[in-house]
């Protein structure tokens, strides 16, 4: 764990250059606008550790799969999130020599992300090594107004010399993938121009054919008058700028606008890219800077007045909730139904794909709770297209009859994961996809999206559950052999607990949805079995016998569950009693010895438990709590949060608190020492959960809001805000009282430890 970023309640702050976190403070400071997203690298050149990253929402690269020794089933590739045309260079040089602060004495230096507006900055003062000093004051921005713009206001004022400065800016496509599996270049070039003070270049990915079209202007500000510019253009392969020189002033601020448009063929067709792109250039130079980003910022205000989090006494902790808010506010906004809401985001490159059980399992409440319910419809209807595709990917393993298997990682609803223990073995993903479900419609009530589309997803769910187990004489018991659980420092194991609960749920939740839908509507549903050829009786028969006779490995001695046959042959040390020097265990130790250690990556038993809590007594989960907790080492980011929400319905008030701040803070510090690789996105949402159901005890049951509040004793009070079924309420916890106000709506029934209200304006309860 570091900490290296300053504390403070709406902004990310670093304070003094440190070369070796710059790649960390890149991911920290992204930038994005559900559409498009930048990592923070700088305008001018560096030359020392960096890693760029320019990303557009849905393209992709199919990159062919490497593995050491192929299996029947890989899938042909791994879809790679592109490092796409780079629109924010703005290369300066000072009388020859290239403005880098790899090769400056930085005398200071701040970068800071204003989360409030979504404005970066970075304000600096270095010397050149001829002892030119000079100040850099550089802001900018994706809008969120303007999805397919980015702009940037670039400030620099010379602090002991006059001379002049070399300035080339443009759009260059000649980007690589640090990922790549065959050291390719993923992007040709279609088109490029500098003309007109346009520098425009349109590139297409190979293989896919996507095409994304990047243009950039610029203008120039001294004395408060815009400049003319005497502009040269120059033209590579995949690069088109302009080159212009500028006398600069001792003293005398010269601010360089750059407008870039950044326009895909996902968005428009192929042959009007560049024409259009020209038309953004166009808008957003007119409107100028100032215009374009009050409009950003009004986006910005308008999104936390509906999702902010507020945490009075602890800066720490507000500052980590509300990062998380920002980032996942910035990847998925909700408005394409294309899209999804990718692990890393606009953040880095790893991972690749842009959809993992994450969504389903960690992001749909927060989309829920912050947003109108087609949001989160969107997410599931995403699903529900990429069934055949599920039931393709299951055909491929040798499953029959409509089975669907969810992949493990995709961008079209295709598998492209190619680890023989994940792709294969880790199917509890597609118990998430119906968990989701079950999720939605338990919060919003719209039982009509199982008719629609619900019920289609279940049946291939349940296919592939039914075929995936298989009857044990011995134990006389379905079993699940050859699974890998959430828990993937543990591969190919027999009868993971958590695989077969959520496969059994399913299975009986299917049945009922089955019931459900056949009651509502007898057409749709005769429809439906017919075009799935669904056998009723035969199938259903056979998906009741399952749920009965599932298998789960228990130890009733300890009166726990076990994460998998055989759990209990293992040496159980407790975390506390590893060396520092083993941590993080996936970079510490062999794989070997993590396979055959007890220490679990993340929750997995626990995430059953906190899935299905009602299906166990209290007592039930405090045993597992504090049998698994202490051998876990959450070297998955997705974890913390299970553990918080667990701990606090516990009453395990400083552990609730301990895992909240490591699934808040995660990336701000670091704590699993991959941050450089991108931020952690869909573990943020985590965060959300750890107050909302952790803290806040928010369950819905039977249609209403329960909430069952305590507040950390480091904190004054805190704040969330839920939309639920058209209405807005806001939920304020202090020591003394909980405090629910009705901001929009009429009339709500909520339960405050367990006690009900009707809610019109404001009802309050004594903390307990
Ligand atoms: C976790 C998976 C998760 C993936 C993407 C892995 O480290 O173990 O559960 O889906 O990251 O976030």
């Amino acid at each position: 764990m570091k900490e290296y970023f300053k504390h403070d309640p709406w902004k990310v702050i670093e304070e003094g250059f440190d070369p070796h976190m710059n790649k960390v403070a890149e991911s920290i400071f992204s930038i994005g606008n559900g559409r498009m997203g930048q990592r923070a690298n700088f305008e001018e050149q560096y030359s020392g550790e960096t890693l760029p990253g320019s990303y557009v929402a849905g393209v992709y690269y199919p990159d062919k799969t490497r593995v050491g020794w192929w299996k029947n089933g890989y899938p042909e590739y791994f879809a790679k999130v592109l490092n796409a045309p780079n629109w924010i260079n703005l290369h300066i040089a000072i009388e020859g020599q290239p403005l880098d602060l790899a090769k400056c004495k930085v005398e200071s230096f701040r970068r800071e992300l204003d989360m409030k507006t979504g404005i970066l900055t970075r304000l600096y003062i270095a010397s050149l090594p001829d002892g030119k000093r000079l100040e850099v004051n550089a802001s900018r921005f994706c809008s969120m107004a303007d999805d397919e713009i980015g702009a940037i206001k670039f400030s620099l004022t010379p602090l002991n010399f006059s001379g002049s400065i070399t300035v080339v800016s443009g759009i260059d496509a000649d980007v690589v993938n640090m990922d790549s599996n065959y050291d390719e270049k993923f992007w040709n070039e279609v088109y490029k121009d500098a003309s007109r003070d346009q520098a425009v270049v349109t590139a297409e990915t190979k293989k896919t054919l996507f095409h994304v079209c990047c243009g950039s202007t610029v203008s120039v500000v001294q004395k408060g008058k815009e400049v003319s510019l005497k502009q040269s253009s120059v033209t590579k392969e995949k690069f088109a700028a302009f080159q212009f020189e500028l006398p600069i002033n001792e003293g005398e601020s010269t601010v360089i606008y750059k407008y870039a448009a950044i326009l895909s063929s996902e968005n428009h067709k192929k042959e009007e890219l560049v024409a259009q792109c020209r038309t953004q250039l166009d808008y957003a130079r007119q409107r100028g800077y100032e215009k374009l980003r009050d409009a950003h910022v009004k986006i910005w205000t308008d999104k936390w007045n509906e999702c902010d989090i507020t945490i009075e006494g602890d800066v720490g902790a507000q500052q980590g909730i509300r990062f998380n808010i920002f980032q996942l506010s910035q990847t998925y906004t909700g408005k394409d139904q294309r899209l999804n809401i990718g692990p890393k985001g606009f953040t880095g490159e790893k991972y690749g794909g842009s959809t993992y059980w994450d969504t389903e399992a960690y992001c749909l409440p927060f989309y829920l709770g912050t947003a109108d319910q087609k949001v989160a419809r969107n997410l599931l209807v995403y699903r529900h297209k990429h069934l055949q595709r599920a039931i393709e990917n299951a055909g491929k393993l040798g499953f029959t009859n409509g089975a669907a298997l969810y992949p493990m990682v995709t961008m079209n609803g295709e598998e492209c994961h190619n680890e023989w223990e994940i792709t294969f073995e880790e199917i509890h993903r597609n118990g998430a996809i119906a968990y989701a479900i079950f999720d939605y419609i338990r919060y919003t009530g719209d039982n009509d999206y199982l008719v629609e589309y619900g019920l289609e997803v279940l049946i291939g769910i349940s296919r592939f559950w039914a075929q995936r187990v298989n009857w044990s004489d011995d134990k006389s018991r379905y079993v699940m052999l050859g699974v890998t659980g959430p828990n993937e420092y543990e591969n190919n194991v027999n009868n993971n607990w958590y695989t077969n609960l959520i496969a059994k749920w399913t299975l009986s939740y299917t049945l009922e949805s089955i019931e459900y839908v056949r009651g509502k509507d007898e057409s749709v549903f005769n429809r439906l079995i017919q075009s799935l050829k669904f056998e009723v009786q035969e199938e259903t028969k056979k998906w009741k016998d399952i749920g009965d006779k599932m298998y789960f490995p228990e130890d009733k001695h300890r009166g726990i569950f076990l994460q998998q046959d055989g759990f209990l042959d293992k040496v159980i040390k407790p975390v506390s009693q590893l060396g520092k020097g083993d941590r993080p265990l996936n970079q510490k130790w062999s794989w070997d010895r993590i396979l055959r250690s007890c220490y679990i990556k993340q929750a997995d038993v626990l995430q059953g438990l906190y899935f299905f809590e009602d299906q166990f007594d209290q007592d039930s989960i405090k045993r597992n709590f504090d049998f698994y907790e202490p051998i876990t080492v959450h070297e998955s980011s997705l974890s913390p949060c299970v553990h918080s929400i667990l701990a606090a319905s516990l009453g395990y008030q400083d552990k609730a608190y301990e895992m909240y701040v490591r699934t808040a803070r995660l990336d701000l510090d670091d704590y699993n020492n991959d941050t450089e690789d991108g931020c952690h996105i869909t573990s943020m949402a985590g965060t959300w959960l750890s107050i909302t159901k952790g803290f806040g005890g928010l369950r819905i049951v039977d249609d209403q809001i329960h909430l069952h509040p305590f507040i950390p004793g480091q904190w004054q009070s805190y704040s969330f805000k839920l939309e639920f079924r058209g209405q807005v309420i806001k939920v304020n916890v202090s020591q003394a009282s909980v405090d629910v106000t009705l901001e929009e709506g009429k009339e709500l029934g909520i339960v405050i430890y367990g006690q009900p209200f009707v809610l019109t304006d404001k009802v309050s309860s004594p903390i307990r």
